[in-house]
């Protein structure tokens, strides 16, 4: 994509060439680019967008604010070490930010960058909305497709897709689209549906289809559920409704990963008999993993009943040119 400049009149961004402009809806640029992919190659991107645009994710609590969204992403764990760990003056992109609770909460760190970028409009404007009423001043929110990201490539020291690849046509493609943007040595976090973790929820999903909706209740997230209605819809329909969904091995990702000059620092739920502490390094590097540790994390994952949806994220370095 070509730089672009802001027409006041208009109230559009226009290519500097003057070929592609983009719209700006209620202080959201809208940046989308369609794939252009050869004919025949499936493309979901339209269909995914309509399906998060009926249901946008994972929503808000109706009384959700600056300090509940702060306490609520420090219980995760893994969003305080982020946020604790996280180098000075970081510049971030949140790939497929959804309503953007990660990209909200890491804006509130001074001296950050954080764009929180996503197809889907009605998220954005789910998530600009609370940013405003919430004075959170270092998240800028950009409609973007990620195939198509609106950035130079080595722009960011870390880029963050969470739940997002396995929701498109060409998770690896999508993945390369995204670490190219990355900086020499900056980091990636990407979440994705496990193979074996996701089959608990397979079941469920087929439990669900054949005997209706009550069935909901083996799910542990929905099952007697503080989630306002909002959410539990959000999270219902994600796990047991969406049209798309892909399931990948830890091995193969960590391919994807050294295809593009990446190296593996851990995964979560780790592999090789790490634990995951309150201490826990997120961005310093290990030894790698064998593919034989790699099937016993995700055996793990199934007999724990593959909590999260079956969900593991894996975080990378690019290596330092
Ligand atoms: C399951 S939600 C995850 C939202 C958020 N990352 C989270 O963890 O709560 C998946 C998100 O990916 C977005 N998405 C899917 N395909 C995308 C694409 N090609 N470009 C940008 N965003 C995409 C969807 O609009 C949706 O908001």
């Amino acid at each position: 994509m070509s730089p672009l400049r802001w027409n006041e009149g208009e109230s559009v961004l226009v290519s500097f060439d003057g070929a592609r402009r983009y719209p700006v809806v209620d202080g959201i640029p809208c940046l989308f680019a369609p794939n252009e992919w050869p004919q025949g190659k499936s493309d979901v991107t339209d269909m995914v967008k309509s399906f998060y645009e009926e249901t946008p994710f994972p929503n808000y609590d109706d009384l959700d604010g600056r300090e509940s969204l702060q306490t609520k992403a420090k219980r995760g764990v893994f969003a305080r070490l982020l946020d604790e760990q996280l180098p000075r003056s970081p510049k971030v992109l949140e790939a497929g930010c959804g309503t953007g609770q990660l990209s909200n909460f890491v804006g509130m760190g001074w001296g950050r960058t954080v764009i929180g970028a996503d197809l889907c409009l009605n998220s954005l404007r789910l998530v600009k909305s609370f940013r405003d009423r919430c004075s959170i001043e270092n998240v800028q929110f950009v409609q973007m497709n990620l195939f198509r990201p609106p950035f130079a490539d080595g722009t960011f020291d870390l880029v963050i897709s969470n739940g997002v690849l396995h929701h498109t046509s060409d998770p690896e493609g999508g993945f390369h689209s995204i670490a190219r943007k990355l900086k020499p040595g900056g980091c990636v976090i990407v979440a994705l549906y496990n193979w074996l973790g996701r089959q608990p929820t397979l079941w469920r999903r087929a439990a669900i289809e054949t005997f209706g909706e009550s069935w909901a209740a083996l799910d542990p997230r929905l099952r007697g559920s503080r989630l306002t209605s909002g959410r539990w819809a959000a999270w219902y329909m994600d796990q047991y409704g969406h049209p798309h969904e892909s399931r990948h091995s830890m091995s193969e990702v960590e391919q994807w990963f050294s295809r593009s000059g990446i190296e593996v620092l851990m995964g979560i739920p780790p592999a090789g008999g790490e634990d995951f502490t309150e201490d826990t390094q997120l961005l310093s590097a290990r030894a790698p993993r064998s593919g034989l540790e790699y099937i016993v994390s995700e055996l793990e994952m199934l007999l724990a009943g593959g909590r999260d949806g079956g969900l593991y994220m894996m975080i990378e370095r690019k290596k330092a040119a």
